[in-house]
């Protein structure tokens, strides 16, 4: 409220007298206003057309806070981009010019390379299978945010803040936002590097939770599961096969009939029995929760009737009919998770089924919200949502929600699983999502295809995803739809147990490693191994995103952005700022300079097999490394390796965070951020350990050090 005031307060004074701001650009179809450009951080402005007013611009939902005016006009320090605001056709839009040279990035998540140059790209959520339909222009998730890269390897941010469906059109040096609703600001941040904007863009969008341990380890899920006892002799399999493995997760399948808080009597009678066998061999287990209850007769369906009672469904455009579309069970209704009271609804019926049943997380899927043979695969725009309740968004249409329906109803979920455990660090996977909304869910990439051009294209996929704010995502590994086939299992793998997130998924297409033969088996499990090794510096890297607001996955040029060679690199990428993962597939790569060594992360000989990732360590880094366990809950760091690549003043360093892995003590100082220096004395490498923050006792009992070897 306070923020609103200021807003109102510097809006009006603005508006008044509009500060001189340079619109000077003319370009085609462009129609400039003069609007008002307001300080709201050390090297952060919004820029307001004139015509906008407080109530068409908020709430919007991506600020972790509504930023505070500090004053009018450009911050100091500003590096020259220019601003307009116009009309095409109708609609409005925002012109920025960039520098000559720039490298576009962001955009949030899509189809094709990772510099965006030249690329158009639609805002507006879609369920869109293999990314096939719409020319894979649009996809499950909206970031209305644009990354520019200079020259120079300074870099600044562009966010546009509007929720309607729009367009974000990347010229070589120009920047297009076209919103098909009301006008809108944009904001612009100004960074002395890539890694610059990403930290200023999560204290503005928020950063992203830390994730439980488990949620790190590797995962596997199919959409086709029979029952419980064939989910249960998967996770048995996993032991046998000694391939490591956190979490099992249950698809539609489990459902009686699709419905969702429903059980298959047949399949699946005893949830928390199942949920009980799992949490004995170590696993956790997440459960799928679509948005939309199939339409059916009173007292078929407790929650349906509960919410048909308080008027909780999504309405057609005249406000009373409550509107039905079609999605897996059927004829269905939708909660409006845009009014508090139905996402305060939803929490609590979320709470009841998870602590009813044992549930470690939830997985909203189809929450675009997908609507089978609807106009845009989604509901009309003209349904009507929100309410004049605190904490509704005001009353809209589908045009002006359909962008943040996904994001809502993440919110909802995420408070129903810290209410059922409050102890616990809430796990959402989401496939819809807008900007912002890392705060509540993680991401996977949906519906891609078992196939070698979707394995590559995972790459920049993910890289732009993580440069959009959501660190903490990834797609089927081994793909979604089509069939696999064993080598693209055995590459795919390979690398994909380096991505933030790690589940193997597959549409009825069995996709468990032994299906694939033993030669598959055993490179999988070198290559989650790898992980797992990995996992002291990988929950690092969770760490510094959670609480610094880092990526944990990022773009090869990271490691250098004034090197124009490395640019466009997209097979290879790095995790945290020290590693960088070379699939078998990459061919040349561009890699930065300097004398960056290979990292071998277990003793076996394995690892240098045909389909894993090569990983090179920089050189003055060090990365902590533990031997490999069955699930992350079995973990030991006491005996921890440091393998480490002396820089030229035979030094090298390495980060660790430890904590809990699960719940909040961390935030009182239960954890532990320790720095090692590893240097050579008398010709041996010798470690020094400096506690930096924290007050949990170390695990650490000992700590070898393992020199990287040449590339
Ligand atoms: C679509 C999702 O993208 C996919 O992952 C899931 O298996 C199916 N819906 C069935 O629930």
């Amino acid at each position: 409220m306070k923020a609103k005031r200021y807003f109102l307060a510097a809006l009006a004074a603005l508006f008044a007298a509009p500060a001189a701001l340079a619109a000077d650009l003319g370009g085609e179809g462009v129609v400039t206003h003069a609007g008002a450009t307001v300080t709201v951080g050390p090297t952060q402005a919004i820029f307001f057309p004139a015509q906008l007013s407080f109530a068409l611009w908020q709430p919007s939902p991506l600020w972790a806070e509504v930023p505070k005016p500090l004053g009018e006009g450009l911050p100091d320090g500003w590096k020259g981009l220019k601003v307009a605001f116009g009309e095409d056709r109708g609609r409005p839009q925002a012109f920025i010019q960039a520098p000559k040279g720039t490298d576009f990035y962001g955009t949030g998540e899509v189809v094709g390379t990772l510099r965006r140059n030249g690329w158009q790209i639609t805002l507006w959520n879609t369920d869109n299978y293999g990314y096939g339909t719409y020319d894979s222009r649009r996809l499950y998730q909206s970031h209305p945010w644009v990354l520019g890269v200079r020259p120079d390897g300074s870099a600044f941010g562009v966010i546009a803040d509007s929720t309607y469906r729009g367009t974000i059109d990347l010229g070589e040096d120009t920047i297009r936002f076209v919103f098909e609703g009301d006008v809108f600001p944009v904001l612009i941040l100004e960074a002395t590097s890539p890694q610059d904007a990403l930290r200023q863009l999560a204290g503005l969008t928020g950063k992203m939770p830390m994730p439980p341990l488990w949620a790190l380890g590797y995962q596997q899920s199919r959409w086709g599961y029979k029952d419980a006892k064939e989910c249960l002799g998967v996770a048995k399999t996993m032991r046998e096969k000694q391939i490591p493995c956190d979490v099992m997760w249950m698809d539609i399948d489990y459902m009686d009939g699709h419905r969702i808080f429903t059980f298959s009597p047949q399949g699946h009678p005893d949830p928390k029995g199942y949920m009980g066998e799992l949490h004995k061999l170590g696993f956790k287990g997440v459960w799928m929760i679509d948005p939309a209850f199939k339409n059916e007769p009173e007292g078929k369906h407790p929650y349906f009737d509960e919410a048909t009672e308080r008027g909780f469904w999504v309405k057609r455009s005249d406000g009373k009919t409550d509107y039905v579309g079609r999605v897996w069970p059927g004829d269905c209704k939708f909660p409006d998770f845009l009014r508090a009271d139905v996402r305060a609804w939803w929490a609590e019926i979320n709470r009841r089924f998870v602590s009813e049943n044992a549930i470690d997380g939830l997985w909203n899927d189809m929450n675009e919200p997908a609507v089978f043979g609807g106009f845009s695969h989604t509901m009309p725009i003209d349904n009507l949502h929100g309410g004049d309740a605190p904490g509704d968004f005001p009353r809209g249409p589908h045009a002006r929600y359909h962008n943040i329906y996904g994001l809502n109803m993440i919110r909802a979920t995420r408070e129903g699983l810290l209410r059922a455990y409050p102890n616990r660090r809430p796990f959402v996977l989401t496939r819809a999502n807008f900007l912002g909304g890392h705060r509540y869910g993680y991401t996977w990439t949906g519906d891609n295809l078992s196939t070698d051009s979707h394995m590559r294209l995972a790459v920049p996929m993910s890289l732009n995803l993580s440069l959009s704010g959501q660190a903490f995502n990834g797609p089927d590994l081994g793909g979604f739809g089509n069939r696999s086939n064993p080598k693209l299992m055995r590459q795919w793998a390979g690398f994909g147990a380096f991505f933030p997130f790690c589940r193997n998924h597959s549409a009825h297409s069995p996709q468990e490693p032994w299906l694939f033969g033993e030669e598959t088996v055993a490179a999988f499990r070198v290559a989650i191994e790898r992980r797992y090794a990995l996992m002291p510096y990988l929950y690092t890297c969770f760490r510094n995103a959670a609480v610094e607001g880092e990526t944990v996955m990022a773009p090869v040029f990271f490691a250098d952005p004034a090197d124009p060679a490395l640019r466009r690199e997209e097979q290879a990428f790095m995790v945290g700022a020290d590693l960088i993962v070379v699939p078998a597939f990459a061919k040349n790569p561009a890699l930065p300079k300097g004398d960056w060594k290979v990292a071998k992360l277990l003793d076996a000989p394995a690892e240098q097999g045909p389909d894993q990732a090569k990983l090179l360590l920089r050189p003055g880094a060090a990365i902590p490394v533990c031997k490999p366990a069955q699930h992350t809950g079995a973990l030991d760091l006491a005996n921890l390796t440091l393998v480490a690549n002396l820089g030229p003043d035979g030094k090298a360093t390495a980060l660790l965070y430890e904590d809990a892995g699960e719940g909040y003590a961390f935030e009182k100082g239960d954890y532990r951020l320790t720095r090692f220096t590893v240097t050579l004395r008398d010709g041996k490498p010798a470690v020094s350990a400096e506690t930096l923050s924290g007050n949990r006792p170390t695990a650490v009992k000992t700590v070898t050090v393992r020199l990287a070897d040449a590339k």
